[in-house]
């Protein structure tokens, strides 16, 4: 696992659009797995920069995001694909045909998720996976559990993520209780994945993820069995990394 740490969350979006980039200079139909959340905003943006500077081309990439919460319809405000239009998709040249996300709505959820999955499947599957992580350790919608879902699945929120992700809505009761997320198994064959964290309230989860033991119980630790992690954390989010005394040396940059 390779751990970049900038100094604060603006360099560590920087550092997030630049790797990003550089995907996509190497291969231009990247196919991009896509996160939402506060973390990944100034991503966003600096990748909108990028391109409205003529330094990105979205032509040819493909992307997928990686979960949206049931119930809600894409104009809804509060859904995530608002949040990707708004954020993200309407500022840059990506085919609409290319970009994917999982519906907030489904008929028949199970052939919904298996859909995804084969769509995935058949853009050759995904190169370059952008996370965040939940307080709880949670990456997409994987919560906490005695045991996760490897493919794409409705799942229930929990109380700790619906608490997290109440500050987007008008109160605590209008979060969806539930949502559909790509699995462990979709994230973890993602080629090459870059995941944020920042500010004080994700050093827990980064130093149980980064750290602590491989368990279902904090689902981002499983990132430690993937062959290649890049982690770009905020000097909050490591506060709690016991490998901080020896970063000058030990890790690959310092801020
Ligand atoms: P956040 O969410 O970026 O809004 O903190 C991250 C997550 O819950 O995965």
């Amino acid at each position: 696992m390779e751990v970049l740490l900038a100094r604060d969350y603006h360099q560590l979006s920087q550092m997030a659009a630049r790797l990003v980039a550089a995907a996509i200079k190497e291969k231009p139909a990247l196919t991009l797995g896509l996160a939402t959340g506060a973390t990944p905003l100034g991503l966003y943006r600096e990748l909108v920069r990028l391109y409205q500077e003529g330094e990105l081309d979205f032509s040819q990439v493909v992307t997928f995001n990686l979960d949206e919460y049931y119930g809600l319809f894409p104009d809804d405000p509060c859904s995530y694909h608002y949040y990707m239009e708004t954020n993200f998709f309407q500022h840059v040249n990506l085919r609409r045909e290319n970009i994917h996300l999982p519906p907030g709505r489904a008929e028949d959820v199970t052939a919904t998720c298996a859909a995804y999955e084969a769509a995935i499947a058949a853009a050759g599957g995904i190169d370059l996976q952008v996370l965040g992580i939940g307080r709880n350790g949670h990456i997409g919608f994987n919560e906490p559990g005695a045991a996760l879902n490897a493919t794409t699945h409705l799942i229930d929120l929990a109380p700790e993520t619906i608490r997290a992700n109440a500050r987007f809505f008008a109160s605590i009761n209008a979060v969806p209780r539930q949502a559909i997320s790509m699995g462990m198994g979709s994230i973890m064959k993602a080629r090459r994945i870059l995941l944020l964290a920042s500010g004080r309230d994700k050093a827990w989860a980064v130093a149980a993820a980064l750290e602590g033991p491989v368990t279902t119980r904090v689902p981002a630790s499983l990132l430690q069995l993937h062959p290649r992690v890049t982690v770009i954390l905020d000097r909050a989010a490591s506060r709690q990394l016991q490998g901080k005394a020896n970063r000058d040396e030990g890790w690959p940059m310092c801020y």
